[in-house]
């Protein structure tokens, strides 16, 4: 972006900056779009510059996740043109590759060569757990927009998401299950190295017996297996009302073929990871009539969930999935705390100062609810039930938080 970066950490950089940010108030900053929720002052950039990693899988498995989250906190930036109060906001911009490995080593790199004060990322909880220890340890802000897997943040200071977690979730649809569906028994089948996928079987599991629910048939893969004729088999002998696939969309698209194969007529009840259009193509006719919880829906009718479809849709052409509307919620939400940080006389590129702000969030009107955090970072909002039609995800229902 060609500007001056500011990486102010101490106390005597700090108050260098505010004397330097006072003056250039006093005389009068330029044009530009005030950010946040305060009154944003000058917003030419004299401030300095924050800087802001984003990490996503851009390539690799479930890329297209990486690049609609990637695309919605983009949209959010862009909405505020890069700028919080006189402050710019400058974002790097990495790919994980979906790989633990490769998310580590970027990640560093944002840390050490960059000085990010933050970082948006990643998509999976698998990607996401290994990273925000690293981001932890260095004391750099780490929100991740969609990572649901419930250890991911307690007990660390600096690591927040814009997202339920997968007890929430797996609760979800157990109850759906039992009060919608009126399902008396159920089967799972999960992926046993995806902390994801096995969080969810167990909290989905734990849910539907304490509603009082009968679970006949708990089955297991691995991360890329092709065929699950075997376990399905076991599956369809247990005829289960409903069978719950806690996976992303490419395993569940074959698991739904290979299920009606196998003579399963269960309902298949899924979550937040069945949220793509290629679920249909990978799934066909056998994914349709099924149910899956989600963050949010396009035919939500509060207002900002309608001003973002309608910017998304301008720009990308296309609808926004969950994962853009988290990834413009965490993009929302750490410029908001930015822009506390600015009100109250702070120093915003200090991680700290943002970290502060952003546990104190409270109120915020986010695309998919209402946030504010409890005490372990989490953000305390309703989940949705959508249906797999032939005409793409419907609504269902909402469920609150209990
Ligand atoms: N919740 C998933 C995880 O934690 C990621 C995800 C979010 C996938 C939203 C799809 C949609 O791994």
């Amino acid at each position: 972006m060609g500007i001056v970066t500011a990486r102010f950490r101490s106390h005597a950089a700090l108050a260098a900056l505010l004397a330097a940010a006072l003056l250039l108030a006093a005389c009068g900053g330029g044009g530009g779009t005030p950010a946040g929720s305060g009154e944003g002052g000058g917003g030419d950039g004299s401030g300095g510059t924050i800087k802001v990693g984003l990490l996503m899988p851009l390539t690799g498995q479930i890329s297209q996740f990486g690049k609609q989250t990637s695309n919605g906190a983009k949209l959010a930036f862009e909405q505020k043109g890069y700028q919080v109060g006189n402050y710019k906001i400058e974002l790097v911009e990495e790919d994980d590759k979906n790989d633990e490995t490769e998310a580590v080593q970027r990640v560093q790199k944002l840390i050490t060569q960059d000085q990010v004060v933050a970082v948006i990322g990643s998509v999976s909880s698998r990607i996401s757990i290994p990273i925000s220890e690293v981001l932890e340890q260095a004391g750099v802000v780490h929100l991740t927009p969609t990572s649901t897997a419930d250890n991911l943040t307690p007990g660390k200071k600096f690591v927040f998401r814009a997202c339920f977690y997968d007890s929430f979730q797996g609760r979800v649809m157990a109850k759906f299950a039992r009060e919608h569906l009126k399902a008396n028994t159920a089967a799972i089948l999960y992926d046993l190295k995806n902390p994801y996928s096995e969080g969810l079987y167990k909290s989905f599991e734990a849910a539907f017996k304490e509603l009082g629910g009968q679970v006949v048939a708990v089955e297991s893969y691995q991360t890329d297996d092709q065929d699950f004729h075997a376990q399905l088999t076991k599956i369809a002998n247990a005829k289960p009302d409903v069978l719950f696939i806690p996976d992303y969309y490419d395993p569940v698209g074959l698991i739904a073929q290979q299920a009606r194969q196998v003579g399963v007529q269960a309902t298949m009840l899924g979550a937040d990871g069945w949220d793509d259009t290629q679920l249909y193509e990978l799934g066909g006719e056998a994914i349709i009539g099924n149910y899956f919880s989600n963050h949010y829906s396009t035919e939500q009718e509060n207002p900002e969930s309608k001003a973002f479809v309608e910017a998304y849709r301008q720009k990308y052409g296309e609808d926004p999935s969950a994962l853009a509307a988290l990834g413009y919620d965490a993009a929302n939400l750490l410029m908001d705390a930015i822009q506390r940080v600015i009100d109250s006389g702070g120093d915003p590129t200090d991680a700290g100062q943002i970290r502060d702000a952003l546990e104190n969030t409270q109120g915020f009107k986010g695309v998919t609810g209402t946030i504010a955090f409890d005490e372990n970072h989490n953000p305390v909002k309703p989940a949705v039930v959508l249906e797999t039609t032939k005409d793409g995800h419907k609504y269902v229902t909402t469920v609150e938080p209990e």
